[in-house]
């Protein structure tokens, strides 16, 4: 009697980002192709293998996906610890599906539950995924090149119209615990101050910094915000942002309100006229860039190696040039934290 295939299951839980089918495609192109599993994609995050929600990952289902952001497999912040034993029934579904392996993609809440999946005796191995960029032991995750040139572009724009109207604008963007994207996307584009999570700001330097430049003959100005920035006054615990109290699935509370309170503030303290917006989802949709596409499919070939190599419990990561592999535990342990010494050059052009 033949020998049954290997059974290899897929997903991508947390929030989505551009590259996550050039991942996918990587899995299942390697994996039929070269190691003659079959492929299950499960829908919609850790709920389509609680609820056992799948379907047929086969060659046909990944031509064509390169180009396209989202991720086929579709996504969510389920989190099975939220859900009535809701471990033991991941476990169980694990074994009725017929897995003999599973890869999770995405942040530190989907790995965080891999891992734990992982203790409990389930073969996973992990792919990081974060727009924020904020995982421990990758020095990049895909989708975060693709935002930055997106804020990039965004800031390009909003510096011709600020120009012309002599105005203070000031661009939100994503980061709840981590200001890579603003750090990145403020320094590719000039911004002339950038507030992150990591650092807490101080209001009236920030208005000092604008009048400053103001002073030196520049009529506007272009502020980046990370989501998660928090002022100096609020001390240490202060609460973020929120336009309410609600939380997404996975149990966080959902921000947003930087931009806005802050452009209040800077008109009522400087007196230049300013306006804000929120660049928001438009940082994870639409087509990934070329890193992204790249680094997507090395990240998605050397999981479905590691599932081959029978090395479960870890992720693969990007370090130097090198895509290696480290323990998932390690990944998600801490976060990864905007470099001070980034931070600092970032300084320079503040004001
Ligand atoms: O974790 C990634 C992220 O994009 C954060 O920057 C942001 O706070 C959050 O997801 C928004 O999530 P969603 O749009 O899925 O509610």
């Amino acid at each position: 009697m033949a020998k049954a295939k290997q059974k290899i299951g897929v997903l991508t839980g947390g929030g989505d980002c551009p590259g996550l089918n050039p991942v996918i495609r990587g899995i299942v192109r390697k994996g039929i192709e070269e190691y003659g599993y079959e492929m299950v994609g499960l829908y919609h995050g850790w709920k389509g293998l609680v609820e056992k929600d799948t379907g047929p990952l086969d060659l046909r289902a990944v031509s064509g996906i390169l180009h396209r952001g989202g991720t086929i497999l579709g996504t969510s912040r389920t989190n099975p610890a939220k859900i009535e034993n809701g471990y033991e029934k991941a476990k169980a579904a694990f074994k009725e599906l017929g897995l003999d392996a599973l890869i999770a993609i995405g942040g530190e809440d989907t790995l965080g539950v891999a891992n734990k999946l992982c203790k409990l005796g389930c073969p996973v191995v992990g792919v990081p995924k974060t727009i924020d960029n904020d995982l421990s032991g990758t020095d990049f995750t895909f989708g975060f090149d693709t935002s930055v040139n997106i804020v990039m572009e965004a800031i390009d724009r909003l510096h011709t119209t600020a120009e012309s109207h002599d105005r203070v604008l000031v661009c939100e963007v994503m980061g709840r615990h981590a200001g890579w994207i603003a750090v990145y996307g403020g320094m590719a584009g000039g911004a002339d101050y950038i507030l992150i999570p990591e650092e807490k700001f101080d209001l009236k330097e920030v208005c000092d910094s604008i009048k400053h430049r103001h002073s030196k003959g520049k009529n506007f100005s272009i502020i980046v915000a990370a989501e998660g920035a928090q002022p100096k006054a609020g001390g240490e615990g202060a609460e973020f942002f929120t336009k309410d109290k609600s939380l997404d699935a996975f149990g966080h509370v959902k921000l947003g309100g930087i931009g806005d309170a802050l452009a209040k503030a800077i008109e009522q303290s400087t007196g230049f006229e300013t306006r804000s917006v929120v660049l928001g989802h438009i940082q994870r949709g639409g087509s990934p860039t070329a890193f992204d596409r790249v680094l997507g499919t090395r990240f998605g070939v050397a999981a479905i190696d590691l599932v081959n190599k029978k090395d479960f419990g870890k992720m693969v990561a990007l370090q130097g040039n090198k895509i290696i592999a480290i323990p998932i535990e390690k990944a998600v342990a801490k976060l990864k934290t905007v470099d001070p010494d980034l931070y600092d050059i970032a300084k320079v052009f503040f004001g």
